[in-house]
């Protein structure tokens, strides 16, 4: 009987080892192991006969706003870039944003109410990049235009924002 006790105990621990070598093994043996591509790790080139979609300018993520905040705008605010920013700020921004970007567009009511982008202080804590970024890939709430316009058209939305900035 006593012997009986010992060999039972032994299997149970012996199982319980086998058990536990198993949950190691699949532990150490897991998926970060195997082939996979780094983010980063190479280049890939581009496509033969594709042209990039944004017209040649990278867009940072959303999540790398901080990086997209310090690019210096690559575009004049000579009056032509304004213009062409007011006309897209009329089709595009204007609903929500208000004819004269006060936050006051038709659809605001109906929606959370932007912010007065010609506010002085707003202006002042804003870079042309982070802006931009913002135009491009979207707000906490605001939708992003990143596939309605171009790299440089969100420049000439910017530079448009300047020049409507409170005094
Ligand atoms: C559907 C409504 C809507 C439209 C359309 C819209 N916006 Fe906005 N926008 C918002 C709201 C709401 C906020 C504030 C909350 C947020 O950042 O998401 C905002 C914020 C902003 C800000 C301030 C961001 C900051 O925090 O400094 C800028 C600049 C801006 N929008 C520009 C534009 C431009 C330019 C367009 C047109 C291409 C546009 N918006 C179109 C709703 C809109």
């Amino acid at each position: 009987m006593k012997y009986l006790f010992g060999l039972a105990l032994l299997l149970v621990l012996a199982a319980g080892g086998v058990m536990g070598g198993v949950v190691a093994l699949r532990w150490t043996d897991n998926m970060t192991a195997t082939v996979k591509i780094v983010p980063g790790e190479r280049v890939l080139p581009m496509p033969a006969g594709t042209l990039p979609r944004t017209g040649g300018e990278l867009t940072p993520p959303r999540e790398s706003r901080d990086i997209a905040a310090k690019r210096p705008n690559p575009v004049k605010a000579t009056p032509e870039s304004i213009t062409t920013g007011k006309a897209l700020f009329t089709i595009y921004c204007a609903p929500c944003h208000g004819p004269a970007g006060k936050g006051d567009g038709t659809v605001s009511p109906k929606f959370i109410p932007p912010p007065d982008v010609t506010n002085a202080t707003l202006q002042k804590q804003r870079t042309d990049g982070f802006w931009q970024h913002v135009i491009g890939t979207g707000g906490a709430v605001m939708p992003a235009y990143g596939e309605a316009l171009s790299p440089e058209e969100r420049w000439h939305l910017v530079n448009y924002l300047r020049s409507i900035a409170q005094k």
